[in-house]
């Protein structure tokens, strides 16, 4: 791999989360990928954390080896306020259950979205977005990849609609192949519960 761009992308995914812990005054992180503890190092050094890994933990008092869905589905989580999803797959499903589960009225989240990899190979658009938009998951779409930041403005709507938490801020970046994005939103819950 080359050093730089694997540098350039360290340097992204830890401006994203400096930039949104800033946003919130008190942080309580759940990291939910947070394997060698990277960006532990990096960004979480001084906040309330609880790491997650099925694989490789960083530090065996706060964090946990477990399947993060099924370690989501079992315990409670609504005292979390951002939400750390560096998965270099797809990241979504796990959010959908993270917001199906959580009352914060404003919560950050940061995730890495690799779905573009093999989206970009099999012009499907992966099973997530492809449910979202409402489309056969086999169905197949040329330059698919070039619409990704509308099909994550597509994303924001069925949160909306889903789970009653509306976009109040986002910001996406991507490593120079535009095949993994950086994304970080802030969610806020909408007035008077779900429309
Ligand atoms: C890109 S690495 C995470 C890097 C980490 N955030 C850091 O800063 O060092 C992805 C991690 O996700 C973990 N992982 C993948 N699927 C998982 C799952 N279903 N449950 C828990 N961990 C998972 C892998 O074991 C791997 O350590």
């Amino acid at each position: 791999m080359n050093p730089n761009k694997s540098y350039r992308d360290l340097e992204l995914k830890t401006s994203l989360r400096n930039f949104f812990l800033n946003r919130i005054e008190e942080p309580i992180v759940l990291d939910l990928y947070c394997g060698n503890g990277e960006m532990f190092k990096r960004c979480y050094l001084k906040t309330k954390y609880q790491g997650i890994d099925r694989k490789t933990i960083h530090d065996e008092i706060i964090c946990t080896k477990a399947n993060n869905q099924k370690w989501v589905q079992k315990n409670e989580i609504s005292y979390f306020n951002f939400i750390d999803l560096d998965s270099y797959a797809n990241p979504y499903p796990l959010l959908f259950q993270i917001l199906s589960k959580t009352f914060q009225e404003k919560i950050e989240v940061v995730l890495t979205d690799g779905v573009l990899i093999s989206s970009k190979l099999t012009q499907k658009q992966g099973p997530t977005l492809a449910f979202i938009n409402n489309i056969p998951r086999d169905f197949k779409i040329p330059l698919f990849n070039r619409f990704y930041k509308e099909n994550i403005l597509t994303l924001l709507l069925f949160i909306k609609k889903e789970y009653g938490y509306n976009c109040t801020y986002l910001s996406m970046d991507h490593n120079p192949k535009q095949t993994t994005y950086y994304i970080g939103m802030e969610l806020k819950k909408q007035e008077g519960g779900q429309t």
